[in-house]
């Protein structure tokens, strides 16, 4: 039988699926409910500095989660309570106490102080490691890439001296050049990047002239971008490489493993299919590696990386130009 065990930012997991930051750390029967269907680790929704915090949870009020077309997840949309830090630090004590698991811990804030004051009790309530939560849309235009950069660095730098648990980065896709990005993190220390956030665009409607933001899960397609960087990546720095959004099943896993990933992370599967859907996944995995002779992830890890092709993705323009000349 597959052995499916993988080593994730220093951490042996049991398994590559991790359930992605997301309600599901909300409650503590969904997070057993997780550990029980083999997933290798959990990753706490952020803890956001708390006007964020604010505004985040506004939005999640505000939401149409897509519960008509999944009328199950409606439930791992409860109406939310405005938190303040200390309840969160909290809630993670009663689940670290709760479940063996491997935590990670997210942090989203705002001010360099935030960062590393957050960083601090997060690591003092258990926790496994820290995912640092990068969701800064970059709206202001006399801010150059450079800039949007360095404060990066610089809060990564702050948070590495400040605690001892291992450090992720989960990265925005919108760099200018997001491989330079992910490998000056590296050089920082950084223990691994999860490749990519997945931002709510507000949209307009039209009817009443006023911004909406909906909350619509992600699709298997959204997996191409985070998959071809990871592939690019591999090889090319230290930190260990974690996918997330889009990955709705084990063969989609598999992929994010080819491509080079340590670990997979999913939420909008689980939301929408249910957490044992978890143990339907990691099957498959198996099943995939009992067909081919893999008997461990490392196996194939990275087969489809760079590393292995000078770049596997160059294929890619020729089959834009070739697809593009075949439509009538
Ligand atoms: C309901 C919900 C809540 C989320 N909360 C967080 C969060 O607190 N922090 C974070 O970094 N990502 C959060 N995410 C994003 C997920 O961790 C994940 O990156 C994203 O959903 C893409 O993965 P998926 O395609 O598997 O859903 C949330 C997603 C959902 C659906």
């Amino acid at each position: 039988m597959a052995d499916l065990t993988t080593k994730y930012m220093g951490l042996e997991l049991d398994s590559p699926l991790i359930v992605a930051a997301s309600s599901i750390s909300s409650y503590i029967d969904r997070i057993e409910l997780a550990e029980k269907a083999g997933a290798g680790a959990l990753v706490i929704r952020s803890l956001f500095e708390e006007q964020i915090m604010f505004d985040a949870l506004q939005l999640e009020l505000d939401l149409d989660v897509g519960s008509e077309s999944f009328p199950e997840a409606l439930s791992y949309f409860p109406e939310i309570q405005h938190g303040e830090a200390d309840e969160h630090l909290m809630w993670i004590e009663k689940t670290r106490a709760a479940v063996k698991l491997p935590l990670i811990g997210s942090l989203n804030a705002i001010t360099p102080g935030a960062w590393t004051k957050y960083a601090r009790q997060l690591e003092a309530t258990g926790i496994d490691a820290l995912e640092l939560n990068v969701y800064a849309v970059a709206t202001n235009p006399d801010k150059t890439s450079i800039e949007i950069e360095k404060d990066l660095y610089e809060v990564v730098k702050a948070v590495k001296a400040e605690v001892t648990i291992p450090v992720a980065v989960k990265l925005s896709p919108f760099y200018t050049s997001p491989l330079n990005v992910a490998r000056e993190l590296s050089a920082l220390g950084v223990n691994a990047l999860v490749l990519f956030n997945r931002f709510l665009q507000p949209d307009i409607d039209p009817q009443t002239e006023s911004l909406k933001s909906e909350m619509v899960f992600s699709t298997p397609q959204e997996m191409k971008v985070p998959l071809r960087h990871i592939a690019l990546l591999y090889g090319r720095i230290d930190s260990d490489l974690a996918i997330t959004t889009g990955v709705h099943s084990g063969l989609d896993a598999v992929k994010a493993i080819l491509s080079g990933a340590s670990a997979v992370q999913t939420a909008s599967a689980l939301l929408k299919n249910g957490i044992p859907y978890l143990s339907t996944m990691l099957r498959e995995i198996e099943g995939w590696m009992d067909e081919r002779g893999y008997e461990k992830l490392d196996d194939f890890r990275g087969k489809l990386s760079q590393r292995e092709a000078e770049d596997p993705f160059a294929f890619e323009r020729a089959q834009y130009v070739k697809l593009l000349m075949s439509q009538k």
